[in-house]
């Protein structure tokens, strides 16, 4: 009875896998064929026939190259698509167009370098897009046009320079930004307008050095604001006063701090907003001037307007003694003129006097 059990198993599973192809490329097939796994196989194209009934397939490591449109198409029930460490440099438009259910999408660690309007048709579903580590070098608004379901968004580690006001405009949902590592120089406004339900927005590791004044005001979900190693000199206190949320951390360290009077005004307004929270205020340190190089902000902040205080005292006195000896001066022109009109008035009198006679 049980080698009959035995053989009967045996048998279903051969009959399964006879109709699962993707084996003989070397993927692990199992009989339901919900999850299947053709990792590091140096597969170059992407295996056609994978069963309809196929929840999660697992391409990564692979050495595929081409994206080509609709090739997906018997796969409506795929939730995950891992494509992490290929190769991939071309996704044809409507590659992913029947992948309605499509929750996570990973493209870490390929070789894109730009998203059309098409690679994102049908993806309306898709929660997490991973996209570190490609050749993106900019966004726009065709870059996420169909993704309006999307949580979270990794842009870690590509090269990206500019981002167009429009680009993230329907990612109304969106929770997580991932933009670390990138070649960000500075923020404008409306950038992040649709945002609405952003809770970490992390920018650290660019070269930002300006940030215009409302960028984050649209931001009213945001917890997290990480600006670590990046190229802030100084910040406006209306740009951080900006942010109208319930509470939100927000991290400078690594930044090249011109540590000035003007930098400690800022820095003690912004510790007088109870939904701030400057976590690594401790660990910030000075660029400019030179003789406060490597010195953290925190220790030499009391003594940052004294400088200003002492030159504001020496105008003040200057300007004091100028007013006094003006006040001074004409004090003693009036006494003068009075004295001269006094004289006159002698004289004239004296002649008068004189013609009297
Ligand atoms: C595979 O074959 C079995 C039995 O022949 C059948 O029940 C099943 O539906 C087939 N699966 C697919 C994905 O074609
Ligand atoms: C993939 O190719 C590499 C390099 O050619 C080789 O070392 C490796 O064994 C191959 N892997 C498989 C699963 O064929
Ligand atoms: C991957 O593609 C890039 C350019 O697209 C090429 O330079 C590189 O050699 C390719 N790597 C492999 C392993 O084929
Ligand atoms: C984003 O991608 C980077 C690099 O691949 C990875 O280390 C990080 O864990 C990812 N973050 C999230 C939140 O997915
Ligand atoms: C980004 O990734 C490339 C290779 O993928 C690596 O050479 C570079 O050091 C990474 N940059 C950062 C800032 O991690
Ligand atoms: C902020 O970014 C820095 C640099 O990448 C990282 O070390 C740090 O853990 C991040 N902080 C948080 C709270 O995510
Ligand atoms: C400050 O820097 C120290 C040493 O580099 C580190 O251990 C600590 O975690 C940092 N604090 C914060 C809040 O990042």
């Amino acid at each position: 009875m049980k080698e009959l059990v035995f053989v009967f198993l045996l048998v279903i599973e051969a009959s399964s896998k006879s109709n699962c192809t993707l084996w003989k490329l070397g993927c692990d097939c199992p009989r339901d064929h919900k999850f299947i796994m053709c990792s590091h196989l140096n597969l170059t194209q992407l295996p056609s026939r994978v069963p309809p009934s196929t929840e999660l397939l697992d391409l990564s490591g692979n050495l595929i190259i081409i994206l080509p449109k609709n090739i997906f198409s018997t796969n409506r029930k795929l939730r995950v698509l891992l494509m992490q460490d290929n190769n991939i440099s071309v996704i044809e438009d409507n590659s992913f167009s029947q992948l309605e259910f499509l929750q996570k999408l990973d493209l870490s660690r390929n070789w894109i370098s730009s998203l059309t309007k098409g690679f994102s048709i049908g993806l309306a579903f898709l929660k997490e897009l991973q996209l570190s580590h490609n050749k993106l070098s900019s966004l726009d608004s065709n870059s996420f046009f169909y993704l309006e379901g999307l949580q979270k968004l990794n842009l870690t580690n590509n090269s990206i320079q500019s981002i167009q006001v429009r680009s993230f405009f329907t990612l109304s949902s969106l929770r997580q930004l991932h933009l670390k590592d990138n070649k960000l120089t500075s923020l404008r406004s409306g950038t992040f307008s649709m945002l609405r339900s952003l809770e970490v927005l992390n920018l650290a590791g660019n070269q930002i050095s300006k940030m215009e004044t409302v960028v984050f005001s649209p931001l009213t979900s945001m917890t997290l604001l990480n600006l670590t190693n990046n190229c802030l000199s100084t910040v406006s206190f209306k740009t951080f006063l900006s942010i109208h949320t319930y509470s939100t951390h927000i991290l400078l360290q690594g930044n090249p701090w011109n540590c000035d009077c003007e930098l400690h005004r800022v820095f003690q307004k912004l510790h007088s907003i109870q939904r701030l929270f400057l976590d690594d205020y401790s660990n910030l340190t000075c660029m400019e001037p030179p003789v406060l190089r490597n010195h953290l902000l925190m220790d030499v902040d009391s003594e940052l307007c004294i400088a200003e205080t002492v030159t504001v005292l020496i105008i003040t006195i200057t300007v004091a003694i100028t007013v006094l000896a003006a006040m001074l001066m004409g004090e003693r022109k009036k006494k003068k003129k009075k004295r001269r009109n006094g004289m006159q008035w002698t004289q004239q009198g004296d002649i008068s006097d004189e013609s009297d006679f």
